[in-house]
């Protein structure tokens, strides 16, 4: 055993005193730096989906989608390229219980020869709202009360009341979906329309899914809080678990794509992060198989210390005008420099793996030298690496002047068909646990008010949604 610096340690049990059983003494330097280093243990957590867990694992090419991206790692059937997933619950802290009602993050890396792509999605393909600029006071509705220091149903429905846009998201949140059993047995979505542009430069709007091929397995409200007080961490062991057995957890990735010129006319805007897109307008094309294999060796390294942005393409892959995505864009980065650190992208699990950073980037916090002597300006007369001339993405056509205002409507924009006819596809036993889930939350809303708006917007979802709804929540007040 030795110092921080590398001279061995006497005494690991017993601080160096003046006499026997006498004060402590400063030039204990063991005593000190081992205090000090426990005190600076913790970096902050994530200001959401700070509970999680990753793995490492490939993904497999099964289909040709060269004429829709040019995208160099799904270039050809059969090609591999090593990923890392982190798995999470949005709203709880570093410390919270897995088996919650609540979407999981699902933040795909993949290390392509071209750079990291991150694939920074949830299991649902949907999202409460369709604007950025509403995200931290969604998030504020999500975590603790600045008066109470608890989550507050109040807030919770109250935020959700007034924003319309969220009743498709909450419906799928409080059916069987919004608690997952594990997470290796959900699905995995994009969520967000996004650019893959082709060889040619032509434009395709497309949207993700990954199909648990595990199955979806789903635990009831009753049968998640005898979990959750269980075992706080069951997803997280569950994966770790899964994977020290040899059974790898595998996903069947599909894509929807859009032709770009269809964009304009669709019946609703493409853009909108609260709509599905029908399988009937653009059906469900297999491109790929992921597998998870690895666990990661150091969770704080690797895991805590991990980094995903929706702002990290490739060429072939860009963002849409989906105004959440472009809320992100910003977000991330501007996270990961707050909580790691300016260097956060030269750790093992965020640099790329199938290629080399040959940024400009030096110096700062933790700076590893790693660029030794080589020019750090550009342009220069050193050989040293310049740019491509290539965009990533093909450029958007816009017009108009600036604004603050909603999107371009399309013919069926509107926040409540889509929640309506999740719900007429339910079941009548999901109907009714769907009911009973929403029900329980809504009868703890202190107001009157705030209960009756929140239900109306399931009302105007489906009639019979919001009749079922009023009378659960006053059988429960009572
Ligand atoms: C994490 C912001 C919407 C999925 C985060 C983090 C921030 C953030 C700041 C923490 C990042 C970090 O510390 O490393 C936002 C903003 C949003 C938004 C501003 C809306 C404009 C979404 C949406 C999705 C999503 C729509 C999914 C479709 C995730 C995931 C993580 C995350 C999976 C965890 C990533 C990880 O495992 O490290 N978000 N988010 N977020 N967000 Fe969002």
């Amino acid at each position: 055993m030795t110092t921080e610096a590398g001279a061995p340690v006497a005494d690991n049990q017993n601080s160096q005193t003046a006499g026997a059983g006498g004060p402590v003494l400063v030039q204990d330097q063991h005593l000190l730096e081992k205090l000090a280093h426990f005190n600076r243990e913790r970096i902050p957590e994530r200001i959401v989906h700070a509970r999680g867990a990753g793995a490492y694992g490939k993904f497999t090419v099964t289909a040709d989608v060269t004429k829709y991206t040019r995208a160099k790692f799904l270039s050809e059937i059969g090609k591999e390229t090593e990923v890392f997933l982190r798995f999470s619950t949005v709203a709880g802290n570093l410390g919270a219980a897995d088996a919650v009602r609540d979407p999981r993050g699902f933040a795909l890396k993949f290390y392509t020869e071209e750079g990291n792509y991150d694939l920074v999605g949830n299991n649902t393909p949907v999202f409460f709202i369709k604007d950025a600029i509403k995200f931290p006071d969604f998030i504020h509705t999500q975590k603790r009360d600045p008066y109470t220091g608890s989550q507050e149903p109040d807030n919770v429905f109250d935020f959700w009341g007034l924003s319309p846009e969220s009743t498709h998201q909450v419906t799928w949140l409080f059916g069987d979906r919004g608690i997952p059993a594990s997470y290796r047995h959900m699905d995995g979505f994009g969520s967000h329309t996004f650019q893959w542009t082709n060889e040619a430069g032509e434009v395709f709007w497309v949207k993700y899914h990954f199909k648990t091929d595990q199955g979806i397995k789903n635990l009831t409200a009753q049968e998640a809080e005898v979990l959750a007080g269980k075992d706080p961490d069951s997803h997280q062991r569950d994966l770790r678990e899964a994977i020290e057995r040899g059974e790898y957890p595998t996903w069947t990735a599909y894509v929807q794509i859009m032709p770009a010129a269809e964009a304009a006319n669709y019946r609703f805007n493409p853009f909108d992060l609260t709509k599905v897109w029908p399988h009937e307008d653009y059906p469900m094309i297999e491109f790929g198989k992921l597998e998870l294999n690895r666990n990661p060796r150091n969770i704080f390294a690797e895991v805590e210390q991990s980094i995903f942005s929706p702002h990290h393409f490739v060429p072939g892959i860009g963002p849409s005008p989906d105004k959440m995505l472009q809320g992100r864009l910003f977000a991330y980065g501007d996270a990961h420099r707050y909580r790691v650190g300016i260097n956060a992208d030269l750790l093992p699990v965020n640099e790329p793996k199938a290629t080399k950073a040959r940024s400009y980037g030096r110096d700062g916090v933790m700076y590893d030298g790693r660029h030794g002597g080589a020019k750090n300006y550009e342009p220069n007369s050193f050989g040293a690496p310049t740019e491509t001339g290539r965009a990533l993405w093909q450029p958007l056509p816009v017009s108009g002047t600036t604004e603050e205002r909603p999107a371009p409507s399309h013919a069926e924009d509107d926040d409540f068909v889509q929640a309506g006819n999740l719900y007429r596809l339910m079941s009548e036993d999901e109907k009714a646990r769907l009911i009973d889930n929403l029900a329980n939350a809504i009868a703890g809303v202190s107001r009157d008010d705030i209960a009756q708006r929140a239900i109306e917007n399931f009302r105007k979802a489906d009639p019979d949604y919001g009749k079922r709804l009023e009378a659960a929540v006053q059988a429960l007040r009572g």
